[in-house]
């Protein structure tokens, strides 16, 4: 959130002096949401729920953690996926619920790899879900042990990971060398494309910003946004997921009145606006962009989009980069059309490519983890 902006507008010396009150401050961690961050690695002593409780710290869309795990041995499991956390306006196929699934697979094998276990993940094994997810397990897990098998190095990085939504470094380019390794983190099933210079950064820019924008004034993909924020600690505390605005400025901006989840979807309001001027500042400072492509997009394309796309922002991370998903134009409603048009245009190569994501790169301050719903919560019929 920009900060000194939002001081300029609300302007009053009480919320000035709330917003930088240390001890007010100090109280704001929303501290168990961010345990399992902590917790990863350190909690359980069986390989497959320690491999677990790195796979949850995924990126997924809208940080919705639709993952459901039921445990069958030390070393087996059955994912699902809870269609109770599927972001209908935005993801009417549910493509990129499939796609963080994806993440939370790629990020399970990696972290196996710590204990020398190989990762066997056989997808789908009930059938692949059309158009609709449904019931059906998402993918078959079993870790099998291989002596002498190596760390994946990618695995140094699963803590440091974070979608990063701040403006970046302009002063601050990102080398050929780089865009070259992350071009070659992802396995051959999908193409990752990536530009940080030229007339394609910019109009990647300027695609993703009126994207977005677009978003923010179509009123029923933008209260799927608002209805999954979770401002300040008490609601982060209470629901670990969603969209987080946390940090005792904004709770302070939100106690004043200012910040509310009403102001920020009414046109009308200044809220609303700094909305606005904040999509505009965070892409039109992007240093670089990757994009992940499929042939085609069948559930296993989507899948092994999610892989792919663990991997390239685990090899940024290693890279001092931040990173952030910018999926409007990606997505399938009506608004997104000519943005989704222009995209594919751009982007692809052949007739069926489908473009899975798209992220923008740079420099920018660490902003730390996001919240998480443990491990336990997550497993089925609250097994422990
Ligand atoms: C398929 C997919 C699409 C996403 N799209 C966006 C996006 O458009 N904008 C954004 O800010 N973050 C996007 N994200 C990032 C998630 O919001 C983020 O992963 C989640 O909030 C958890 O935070 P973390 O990545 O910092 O752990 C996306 C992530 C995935 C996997």
């Amino acid at each position: 959130m920009n900060r000194r902006k939002f001081l300029k507008i609300a302007g009053s010396t009480a919320i000035i002096v709330a917003a930088g009150g240390a001890g007010f401050a100090l109280t704001r961690r929303p501290t168990e949401a961010l345990r399992p961050w902590a917790d990863a690695g350190s909690l359980y002593a069986d390989p497959l729920r320690r491999a677990l409780s790195y796979a949850i710290l995924a990126p997924n869309p809208h940080n919705r953690q639709p993952w459901v795990i039921d445990l069958k041995s030390d070393t087996e499991a059955v994912l699902t996926c809870d269609l109770d956390r599927l972001l209908p306006a935005t993801d009417p196929f549910s493509r990129q619920i499939v796609i963080g699934l994806g993440c939370f697979l790629e990020l399970f094998s990696i972290a196996a790899s710590d204990q020398g276990y190989q990762a066997h993940i056989r997808m789908f094994p009930e059938g692949e879900p059309n158009d609709r997810l449904d019931q059906r397990p998402i993918a078959h897990l079993s870790l099998e042990k291989k002596t002498g098998r190596p760390v994946d190095p990618l695995f140094a990085q699963t803590l440091n990971r974070h979608t990063n939504r701040e403006p970046y470094d302009i002063k601050r380019a990102i080398s050929d060398t780089i865009m070259t390794a992350l071009k070659d983190a992802a396995a051959d099933t999908v193409r990752v494309g990536t530009t940080n210079d030229g007339a394609l950064l910019n109009d990647l820019r300027v695609l993703t910003k009126d994207a977005l924008i677009a978003e923010i004034r179509t009123p029923e993909a933008f209260q799927e946004s608002i209805d999954l924020m979770r401002i300040g600690r008490c609601e982060i505390e209470a629901n670990p997921d969603g969209i987080y605005l946390g940090g005792a400025f904004l709770e302070s901006l939100n106690l004043a009145g200012i910040l509310t989840r009403e102001k920020l979807a009414d046109p009308t309001t200044k809220s609303f606006r700094i909305g606005l001027d904040m999509a505009e500042q965070s892409a039109m400072t992007s240093m670089g962009f990757f994009w992940i492509n499929t042939p085609g997009n069948d559930r296993f394309a989507q899948i092994e989009a999610g892989r792919a796309y663990m991997r390239v922002a685990l090899e940024a991370t290693a890279h001092g980069l931040v990173m952030q998903p910018m999926s409007q134009a990606l997505q399938e409603y009506d608004e997104m059309t000519p943005f989704y048009k222009t995209v594919h245009d751009k982007l692809t190569t052949q007739p069926d490519e489908r473009v899975q994501m798209l992220a923008r790169i740079g420099y920018a301050e660490n902003k730390g983890p996001s919240p998480r719903w443990p491990l336990k919560t997550r497993l089925k019929d609250s097994q422990t």
